[in-house]
């Protein structure tokens, strides 16, 4: 194998940058080249395409978002999108591609496989962790300290004002971030769209916190169960209690990727490039119960990765 190409693909990812150093340095130590693609797919289709090497990976492990850029490619959702594409993988001489990104990218890259035949090698990469046969996506650490450093800080405001918080979190339709962040926090009340909820019960918990002298409480709401102002608005009129509502946004996917999001990409950067040096065609590195995996890469991008349904109902037990 002589070159390889790397992109990143989907929402950003904090550890991005960790797994394209991974996939330069992995190849470069084994004598491949390595191109990287700018804005993901769309990158590929109109060529904005560039050799990196040691130098350009380095001094980003630590940093968040992605130095090759991100985007969401219609264009390349269509047949013509992605033959300009295949043009440009031919014209680069790719043997291989490494995608750094979710499920929407992965389908991205089996098409592209499919119709042009080249070997592609998923690195899962978002915040939500929304991807099957990993347990942890990159960037999923990282996203749940930011949330619990923000619940942690409105909680000191909660408790001098004596409100109630309703905190809503990203996810997408998932609520990976909101149960992990929600149970470290110490919530109340965790909504997430896999588990159905009543505000009658979030209300009654609210009253029996009240009656046992409680005067502050926190509801962390995925994005994909609900709206977090109109939860708000909903438990203020069903209360009475103080209630107010913080939108937590894109401060979830920036910032300095953790330690585990950096070894993780380290990781699964790595073993990516192993597979495609070894012939592999259409995989996806992954973490399961602590070691590094490859799966079918159809696989995970099929079906939906279920939640841990013993962590939430641990977190109904912790917060009663
Ligand atoms: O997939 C990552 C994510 O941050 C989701 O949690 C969120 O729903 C979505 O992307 C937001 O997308 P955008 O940045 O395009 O608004």
């Amino acid at each position: 194998m002589r070159r390889i190409g790397v992109l990143t693909s989907s929402g950003d990812a904090p550890g991005m940058n960790a797994a394209i150093r991974a996939v330069v340095r992995k190849a470069v130590y084994h004598g491949v080249e390595v191109m990287g693609i700018r804005r993901g797919f769309a990158g590929l289709i109109e060529a904005d395409i560039q050799p990196v090497g040691l130098g350009s990976a380095g001094e980003i492990i630590h940093r968040g978002g992605t130095v090759l850029r991100t985007a969401r490619s219609e264009e390349f959702k269509t047949r013509e999108g992605r033959a300009k594409a295949g043009q440009n993988v031919e014209r680069f001489e790719l043997q291989g591609l490494a995608v750094i990104g979710g499920g929407g990218s992965f389908q991205g890259a089996l098409a592209l496989h499919r119709e042009y035949g080249l070997p592609v090698v998923g690195i899962p990469a978002t915040i939500d962790n929304d991807v099957s046969g990993t347990d942890y996506c990159i960037g999923f650490d990282t996203a749940v300290n930011s949330v619990l450093d923000a619940i942690n800080k409105i909680r000191d405001t909660a408790t001098s004002h004596e409100r109630t918080f309703v905190i809503e979190v990203m996810g997408r339709d998932t609520g990976f971030i909101a149960l992990s962040a929600g149970l470290a926090g110490g919530a109340e009340s965790i909504l997430i769209p896999e588990e159905p909820f009543s505000i009658q019960d979030v209300c009654d918990k609210l009253r029996r916190g009240q009656r046992r002298g409680k005067q502050h409480s926190i509801i962390v709401v995925a994005e994909g169960a609900a709206s977090g102002p109109e939860i708000g608005q909903v438990v203020k009129e069903h209360s009475g209690l103080d209630t107010k509502v913080a939108l937590l946004g894109h401060v979830q996917r920036g910032g300095a990727p953790t330690a585990f999001d950096r070894i993780l990409a380290s990781r699964l950067g790595a073993h990516a490039v192993q597979l495609l040096m070894s012939g592999s065609t259409s995989r996806m590195v992954g973490m399961v119960d602590g070691q590094i995996v490859d799966s079918d890469l159809e696989q995970a991008t099929a079906g939906k990765k279920p939640i841990d349904r013993d962590l939430y109902r641990l977190a109904a037990v912790l917060s009663i």
